[in-house]
Formats: C-alpha cells, structure tokens, sequence
C-alpha cells in the first residue's frame, strides 16, 4: 500500500501550502474580493430571509411569487412558501424566452464516438414531448419515476420531463444490480420505470432491460416500462401492455406542451443513497430551494461566464449528477459536456482528448478518477492540450495533497484554480469550497463556507469546539437546498439527522476548522464508507454477504485503497462449505447480485468468529486495523476472545 493513498490523513494535518488564485483569474472572476465573499456571507447568514428572498426572485421564475421567504421550524423547514415554479422551465423555457434558445446546452458524446449536440430549444421540444408522452401513459403530478438509464441526453430529458410535470424522479445508477432497483422501485412505490436497451461500457454492451426485466418481477407497483433503444439490432424483449419504446411514446407529442406551475415545496426527485443502516433512504428534495441553490452554488464555484464549456464527469445516478450536470448548470444557462463511457475507452486519454476536442473550459470530476490518471501514467495527458482549461473542481470525497498537486500541475498546467468541493446528497448542492478568484487554496482543505452555509463543529454534548479540534460537523441554519426529509420515512429523517442536536442538521462527518477559518474533512462519524466517492453502508454488505446460504455471520470495513479511497474488506464466518477461494468468489458475486459491482469486497477473510464486544458490538476499529495491516491500536481488553484476532491475522488471503 502506498502512502500516497486516498484518506491518508497524516499527509493532510501537516499540509501547510498555500495556493493563491492567479490573478488574471481573479481579473475576470464574478466573485473577485475577499470583501465581496465576506459581504455575501454575512448578508446570507444575518438576514437569511432578505438574502435568499432577492436571490430566489433574480435567480428563478415565478409563475405565481411567493409570499413568505422562510419557515423554520426544526427540522421542518419551508423555502419560498406559495411561489409557484418549475425546475425544467428554469432550466429550460427560461432561456429560450430570453432569447438563448440557440446556445448549445448540452454536448454529448457516447462511447462509441457518436456525438450529438443540442440547444436549448432542442431541449425544450424533446422535454415537451417527453413530458407529455409520459402523461399519455398516465404519469401524473406526485408519481415515482424510476429512471435506470445510460448517459445519453434522454437521461436528461428524462430527469426534466418528469420535473416539467411535477412527476417525481428516482434515478438509479445504471450499476446497481435487479435486486438494488427493485428495492427502490418498491420502497417508493414507483409507477414507471425509465431504462434502454442497453449501454456501451469499454466497448461492451450491458443489457440494461434484460436487469430491468428481473427487477420488474419484484416491483409489483410498477404499471409501465419505457425502453430507449440506444443500441441497434438489439434483440430486447418487450412485454405487451407494459413495455414501450421511447421514440413511440414521444412520436406524436406536441413540442411546446408548457411546464407546469408547481409549489415550490413540491417534490422534485428522491435520490438513494446509504446510511449508518443496511437499508438505502430516499433522500427527498424539493422544487424551488433545491433548483436555487444548484444554481448559485453552480455560478459561484464554477465562476460561470456564458462562453463556457463546462464538463461534470459524474453519472446522473449520484447526486453530483443531478446537480451539476443538470439543475445547476442548466438553470445558468451553461453549455454542458456529458460523456457516456468509462474514462479507459478505447484508450487512458479519453478524457484529455474530449477536452482537447471540445476546449473544455472547466472540468469537475472525482479524486478517484485522478489517481487513476496518475497511475495510467503522464503519456496519455501529455499527447493532448488542454489549455483550454481554466478551472478543475473535485468531489466525492477529500482529494489527498498528491492527487492535488497532479492536477494542479499536470492538468491544470499550474494555472487552473483547484476547487475541493464539500457537500452531501442530502445537502442537495455545495456548501464549502473555495471561491476560484477569492480564495487561497491549501491541498486538502474544501476551505470555507459558501453563503448561506453556517458550519459549526461540535463535541458529543453539542459544545462548539475551539480551533483545531476535531469533532462532528453540523450545519446551524437551514439553506434553500437541504433535504426535505427521507422518502415515506419521517421517522427516520429526524432520528438521523436531528435527534443528536435538535436544532442543528448533523453530516455525519468529522472536522475540524484551522486557524484561518478553513475546514478540513475528517471522515465520517457512522458505518458509512466512501468507495470511489460513492457511499455505502457497511451493513448494507453485510447484509447482503448474510444472505447468502453459507454465511453465518459477516462484518464489513473499509481499507485504504490507493485509488479508490476506500476498499471494502469483509470478515466471514461460514454456517456451511468449506473456506475456500472457489466460496470467495462466489461470495463477491453473490454481493454484486445483491447491491451492485460497487459493493463487491475486494478482500474477504474467512474467521472463526467475528469479534465482538461484550455487549455484542463488531469490534469495527480493530478490523479496520487488521484490514489496513497495521498493529492493533488501543484497548481490546473488551474483546470476546483474544483468540479470534490470531484467527484473523492468519487468514490473511493477500
Ligand atoms: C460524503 C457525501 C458530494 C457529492 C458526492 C458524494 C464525503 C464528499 C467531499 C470533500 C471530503 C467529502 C463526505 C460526505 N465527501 N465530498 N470534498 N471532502 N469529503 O455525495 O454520496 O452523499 O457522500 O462524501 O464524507 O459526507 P454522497
């Protein structure tokens, strides 16, 4: 394992560089002074009524304007109450009625090299269509969407025909397993199903509907299947009465069926997404606040000017998606890239050579993805340029000073600000990051607070620490993009997020803030790890390592990974069969079938018995110890029996 590792934190607690934003950067940015930022901050933090009240009027279109700005009333809360909008007229209609229907919104690219751009007005007749085709099959105003689709544009037409009718979208990550999408199909009572015939994946086709059809035998609420035929001469079995093909539903659809006029507390989407426990909460967010804050949040950060050419590298099936591919940038009216396949195919430089193709001004993609670059090598970057590039974002999870300096030197050719981004699904958008013409960055820190977010980092009592203590990081004013609560789940939402401290929202993470007010992410305070920027929840593999027959009993960590941040490393211990390589694989298919490619263990040793506290707790501290091979740290005289960890230690299979 190298040191260079995702996570390693003793790289970040003596990181000390400072990189201040260059300043022909600073020249031409929105947001230029220190004073300016302090100014925005302060505004939105003491008089968060009047700031985000003028914000909301300037920033989105009313169809009916709203007559209270805030009520809050923890953790109730009600942004914009009795204004009526539409996310995807803001996103959409907005600016083709100003005037910039010919601006490309979206410019797209498959795997196989087919391209397709199209324009704001393009985008408004194929969400018409869709919108209305959608209703033609009895979708209406509050019904689940579920969307499990490849990166195509109709991904996005997808998200937004929904919103354009106030239907409600889930989508689903095209990687998760038949079992994974009838959960979520089910837990939100999902009354259609959006898929494709398929997906191009380093050159290989993935069968998207045949999965679909599997999760479809367990979503007894599902009514109908809508089925993009995004390949060719694809045998793709279709089910009479519930399958149908998007070019017929949207075939004789009017192309200006209008948007129609929501609540601004209206529901927009539920997005899935791990907690402390085995089973994935939809996290609920609404209309107008969450399309706001995407918004601002995207112009901030980004320092959006309208020529340029803005690349999100993340799947519309995670958060970062959804926001930053879709309802921020598009609600600025910025030109996105989005790009279909993995980032190897045909070869290391795709991604180098869209940005070379496209001059791609801005680029905002996942540690993960950096340390995979760095390991492909510096040949596959150096064939191209990429001084087109003005601006690197990064998200998912902390990005480690080496992976920060690559990026900053090799892809940002030192002259691209860097912007760690720091933020949740439940957050719905941003909330710390620096300010690309303000802010001096230090590798490692997502530095401070964006308007409107108050940070507070606190011990277990809820005491405010001093600085440079570690302890739970928590949010003490609500913000227009906050979740709504978790779908069908009240109970839930509250005892996660507000039972700890009744009138702050808890993140789940660690913190601490440094002396020059800049906060630095320490992990997360539950079971809950971060695997190439994507969440899961320990139990949530153990559950579905339990589910197999020869399992008795099994206890999940994460490890360090050189690429991935975290690898998942699994203790079992066997009712039955034999402990054998042959049941090791087994067992990882056997997960992959349960959750998806994402959840599958890279390590899983076999054990006599899981170690335990005496009140029955899986010792996790001590397995994360042995599963990074290092000496067991600290006090075990808890243990059940001593004799396990020897167990342990001996099955080591690596
Ligand atoms: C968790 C949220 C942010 C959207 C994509 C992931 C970790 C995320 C950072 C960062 C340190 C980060 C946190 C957070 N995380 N970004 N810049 N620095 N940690 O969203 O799946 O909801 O995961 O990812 O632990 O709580 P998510």
């Amino acid at each position: 394992m190298s040191e260079s590792a995702g996570g390693n934190l003793d790289h970040v607690l003596t990181e000390s560089r400072l990189f201040p934003p260059p300043a022909e950067f600073t020249d031409q940015a929105v947001i230029k002074s220190q004073a300016q930022y302090e100014a925005l901050y302060e505004a939105a933090k003491n008089d968060p009524e009047g700031f985000w009240g003028a914000e909301a009027k300037e920033h989105l279109h009313w169809f009916e304007p709203f007559t209270k700005v805030l009520n809050w009333n923890s953790p109730n809360v009600e942004w914009f109450v009795g204004g009526k909008t539409n996310a995807c007229y803001n996103c959409v209609d907005r600016h083709v009625a100003a005037g910039r229907g010919d601006k490309a919104a979206l410019i797209w690219e498959g795997e196989p090299g087919d391209t397709r751009t199209l324009t704001f007005a393009d985008l408004q007749k194929e969400v018409s269509k869709f919108a209305a085709g959608l209703q033609s099959i009895g979708v209406q105003q509050g019904d689940v969407v579920s969307i499990y689709m490849p990166m195509t544009p109709e991904l996005v037409i997808a998200m937004l025909g929904c919103a354009r009718i106030g239907a409600v979208h889930s989508v689903v990550f095209a990687g998760f397993s038949a079992e994974a999408i009838a959960d979520r199909n089910n837990d939100a009572k999902a009354k259609v199903v959006l898929t494709a015939n398929g997906l191009y994946r380093r050159g290989k086709v993935l069968p998207l509907k045949e999965t679909v059809d599997e999760a479809l035998a367990k979503s007894p609420t599902i009514e109908k299947c809508v089925v993009l035929q995004r390949i060719e001469d694809q045998e793709t079995p279709m089910v009479e009465g519930r399958d149908i093909w998007w070019h017929d539903l949207v075939a004789d659809q009017p192309e200006d069926f209008p948007a129609v006029p929501l609540d601004s507390e209206a529901s927009l989407f539920i997005l899935y997404t791990s907690g402390s426990t085995g089973k994935p909460k939809g996290i609920r967010h609404t209309t107008a606040g969450y399309n706001l804050w995407a918004k601002r949040t995207f112009e901030w950060v980004f320092d959006h000017r309208d020529d340029d050419v803005y690349w999100c590298t993340a799947d519309c099936g995670w958060i970062t998606g959804h926001s930053y591919l879709v309802y921020g940038p598009l609600a600025a009216g910025a030109t996105c890239m989005m790009y279909e396949g993995a980032p190897n195919h045909p070869a290391e430089d795709r991604f180098w050579d869209l940005i070379e193709k496209y001059k791609v001004t801005i680029l905002y993609t996942a540690p993960t993805a950096i340390r995979a670059f760095i390991k492909w090598g510096d040949e596959h970057v150096d064939k191209h340029d990429l001084s087109s590039l003005r601006l690197l974002g990064s998200v998912g999870e902390g990005i480690n000073p080496e992976a920060w300096m690559w990026y900053h030197e090799k892809i940002g050719g030192k002259r691209c600000p860097i912007v760690d981004t720091w933020w949740q699904t439940e957050t719905g958008g941003i909330m710390m990051s620096p300010l690309p013409g303000v802010t001096a960055t230090k590798p490692g820190s997502c530095t401070r607070p964006l308007p409107g977010v108050v940070p507070v980092v606190v011990d277990e009592a809820g005491t405010e620490l001093d600085v440079d203590q570690g302890g739970m990081l928590c949010i003490a004013q609500p913000w227009p993009g906050m979740l709504r609560g978790i779908w069908g789940d009240e109970e839930r939402y509250v005892e996660q997020y507000w039972s700890k401290f009744p009138d702050k929202y808890l993140t789940g993470d660690n913190a601490r803030r440094d002396p020059d007010g800049y906060y630095w992410i320490m992990g997360r305070i539950d079971d809950v790890i971060n695997v190439s920027g994507h969440r899961l929840s320990t139990i949530e593999v153990e559950s579905a390592l339990v589910s197999h027959p020869a399992v008795a009993e099994a206890a999940v960590v994460g490890r360090p990974d050189e690429i991935k941040g975290q690898g998942i490393a699994a203790f079992v211990t066997l009712k039955s069969g034999e402990p054998t390589d042959e049941l090791r694989k087994e067992l990882r298919l056997h997960v992959r079938k349960e959750i998806g490619a994402l959840a599958q263990p890279d390590e899983i040793r076999f054990a006599a018995a899981v170690p335990k506290t005496r009140s029955g707790k899986i010792m996790r501290r001590l397995l994360r110890d042995i599963a990074a091979g290092k000496e067991t740290a600290g006090d075990t005289s808890t243990l059940e029996d001593y004799a396990v960890i020897a167990k342990l230690r001996e099955n080591d299979e690596s």
